[in-house]
């Protein structure tokens, strides 16, 4: 049997659950091929018995860059696929809207597996509530998730689509809704524009190489920045000198109430078994959002 998964990872964390999903694939007996999303092109995949697609959530479901992939893909024919995510506070609408556009295209999904992972957005602080996620109970469910695929792909060959489960889990009904509000257009509104400050870029391309979608020039004058963009803050995040501004504080403001919204739906999870905490909710400091952490770092002149 011929597997491949597809990942798109920035933080690493969905990279990690690709490899341990991997590990049970193989120890299932499965052949496997694990590529980024970038290295496939969505028009070739010819060969391959079932196909694995994974991202972290974005905007309680699938990254910009993700659905466009699914676009893109040509009739797949009743070809089995699996889904897999990392998230951190709400895992949203992924599942289901993933496997809605995979369904167009003739694809059967025939599992899911997501997993709790750390948070780094510059606007928030670290630790988060999912700090400590993935761990090695998280890395042990995807292995075993991994050797079960192998299993329920032969049962449904066997048996029919009977067996195919449902998409999920999904969180609670108000992030559903959201999460069909995420257009590109409202999220492009919501974010702060991004510059590169020139006295501080040491020209050094991380931003540029790592931007999923090519959005970035820093030979441009002024750089270009953010054409295209899926609003993903990679840029942001890599820079070691902090040189991609932006004014974080109106999403600073936000977040004592997207806190208390995220606490209510984890204790939620918590209490059906589904989520483990692994910090104190109470010793995150919401006024001392990342960006705030990187700048004192580099003050002191260690690394961000
Ligand atoms: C732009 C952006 C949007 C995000 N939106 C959500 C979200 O809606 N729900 C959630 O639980 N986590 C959200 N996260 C957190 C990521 O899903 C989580 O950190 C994920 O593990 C990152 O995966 P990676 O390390 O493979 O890149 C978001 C992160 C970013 C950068």
């Amino acid at each position: 049997m011929k597997t491949l998964m597809i990942c798109f990872s920035q933080t690493g964390n969905t990279r990690k659950i690709a490899e341990c999903i991997e590990e049970g694939l193989l120890d299932a007996g499965a052949q496997c091929e694990l590529k980024t999303l970038s290295e496939v092109d969505s028009a070739s995949l010819t060969g391959y018995d079932l196909i694995g697609l994974g991202a972290p959530v974005f905007w309680y479901k699938e990254p910009f860059n993700v659905e466009d992939f699914i676009k893109a893909l040509p009739e797949q024919n009743g070809r089995h696929w699996f889904v897999f995510c990392t998230h951190a506070n709400v895992i949203g609408n992924f599942f289901p809207s993933v496997t809605e556009k995979l369904n167009k295209k003739g694809a059967k999904v025939i599992g899911f597996h997501h997993s709790y992972a750390d948070l780094t957005v510059p606007f928030y602080p670290k630790p988060s509530y999912t700090s400590g996620h993935p761990d090695e109970i998280d890395f042990e469910e995807a292995k075993a998730f991994g050797r079960n695929i192998v299993i329920t792909h032969e049962q449904v060959l066997q048996n029919g689509d009977a067996l195919i489960p449902e998409p999920g889990p999904v969180s609670s009904g108000e992030w559903i809704e959201e999460s069909k509000t995420m257009t590109r257009e409202k999220v492009s509104q919501m974010l702060p524009k991004f510059t590169i400050n020139l006295d501080t870029c040491t020209q050094c391309r991380l931003c540029e190489d790592n931007c999923p979608v090519g959005g970035i020039d820093i030979d441009a004058r002024p750089p270009r920045i953010q054409d295209p963009c899926i609003y993903c803050w990679r840029c942001v995040t890599i820079c070691p000198t902090l040189s991609v501004e932006a004014d974080w504080d109106p999403l600073v403001a936000m977040a004592p109430a997207n806190y208390a919204r995220y606490k209510k739906e984890l204790n939620k999870v918590a209490a059906r078994g589904e989520f483990r905490w692994l910090i104190d909710p109470e010793s995150i400091d919401l006024n001392d959002p990342l960006y705030k952490q990187w700048q004192r770092d580099l003050k002191d002149g260690g690394k961000k």
